[in-house]
């Protein structure tokens, strides 16, 4: 299959809204997907993913706003004149068909004759590593073996694009893992468009090129998975993505993104610590801090301290539960082989951080 050019695969959604009755399942969303590029929607469950990329396919129609494939306006088309792929997360294919039938099948569709089809149908059977099976019923393979065939049917006539709503979700975690990398690099291979929605922050970050994270039917970021986990835009984002300890308080001061700030926290006590947005004073503030990035070290120098209530054993890091100051409940993760203090439970250590570390949000 040869690669898309130009700008053919792009996807552009403007302002996208849909209500349905008084829920905003999609609250003025705007996004573009590159030609080639991997998006993931991620975000729990009602934050309106499945109705963006319903929206994209054609099987809804917003209320607002305008969706872009290449060039072309395609807001009021169908779906199948918008030359998309679709997997979703049930199999959905046909029982009583081959393998090779249901993968032919939009072709048939699409009126072209028998000869090409079958070639074309085992040159996608091909591309998903199935070679061997075409002659089966789908209830004869594996769930990933299906979820495979339900992806080449959705290439098999060369999309621009490709939509997957959650394709992985009804697989155990090893196969899970297995098809994540699968899924990529036939991605990459054939050069197509793909939006992949997802719950899985972890599918999301290994998976795709950037994430768009949402949230009650907004879009809260858009960012490269790095750019998600270190710089966090929103509370929300800070922790919905990795894990992180939060901390609330006050600002004495106004602040703009970037600039370092004193936090008087409702626990007692100051912390130190860097406006992520911009900060009006006297707002109530929420510091996100990473575990991996809050240090713990011997007690007995100046600074904030805190008691270890437990220490969590892992393999390749020790995870620290601690108790600071006013009963502030914080986590520090030491990697195994650092040569970092590892502390006991009830013992006294002092906490350090880097300023651009604690990221202040609005509450
Ligand atoms: N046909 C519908 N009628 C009424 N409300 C709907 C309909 N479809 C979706 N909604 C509502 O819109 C919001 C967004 O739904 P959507 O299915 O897009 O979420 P999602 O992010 O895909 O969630 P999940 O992870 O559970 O699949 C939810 O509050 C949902 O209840
Ligand atoms: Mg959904």
């Amino acid at each position: 299959m040869a690669l898309r050019d130009g700008l053919q695969g792009r996807v552009t959604v403007q302002g996208l809204v849909k209500r349905y009755g008084p829920v905003n399942a999609v609250d003025d969303v705007s996004l573009e997907v590159g030609s080639g590029e991997f998006l993931a929607l991620l975000g729990p469950s009602g934050s309106g993913k499945t109705t963006i990329l319903m929206s994209i396919a054609g099987f809804e129609y917003p209320d607002e706003g305008r969706i872009l494939i290449g060039e072309e306006e395609v807001t009021w088309a169908p779906p199948n004149k918008r030359n998309l792929g679709m997997v979703f997360q049930r199999y959905t294919l046909f029982p009583h068909m081959s393998v090779l039938e249901n993968i032919a099948f939009p072709l048939k569709m699409r009126g072209i004759g028998r000869a090409e089809r079958e070639e074309r149908a085992r040159a996608a059977l091909a591309t998903v590593r199935l070679g061997q099976m075409g002659d089966r019923k789908p209830a004869q393979l594996s769930g990933g073996q299906q979820q495979r065939v339900a992806i080449a049917r959705a290439i098999v006539y060369q999309p621009r694009v490709l939509l997957m709503d959650e394709p992985l979700s009804a697989l155990d975690k090893n196969l899970r893992e297995e098809m994540q990398i699968e899924i990529k690099h036939l991605q990459r291979e054939i050069g197509i468009t793909v939006i992949f929605v997802t719950h899985d922050q972890t599918e999301a970050l290994t998976m795709a090129d950037r994430v768009a994270v949402l949230d009650h039917g907004r879009l809260q970021q858009l960012g490269a998975p790095r750019d998600l986990y270190e710089a966090p835009e929103t509370a929300f984002v800070a922790g919905f993505i990795g894990e992180t300890n939060f901390c609330e308080g006050r600002l004495s001061r106004p602040a703009m993104p970037g600039d370092p700030i004193l936090v008087t926290l409702e626990a007692g006590g100051q912390m130190q610590a860097t406006a992520a947005q911009a900060l009006p004073a006297g707002e109530r503030v929420k510091i996100a801090l990473r575990p991996e990035r809050l240090r713990v070290l011997p007690a007995g120098t100046e600074g904030p301290t805190a008691r270890v209530t437990e220490a969590i054993y892992a393999g390749n890091a020790t995870t620290l539960m601690l108790e600071g100051q006013g009963g502030q409940l914080l986590r520090a993760r030491i990697p195994a082989g650092a040569g970092m203090h590892e502390p006991r439970p009830g013992e006294s250590v002092r906490l350090a951080w880097q300023q651009a570390d604690a990221r202040a949000f609005l509450a």
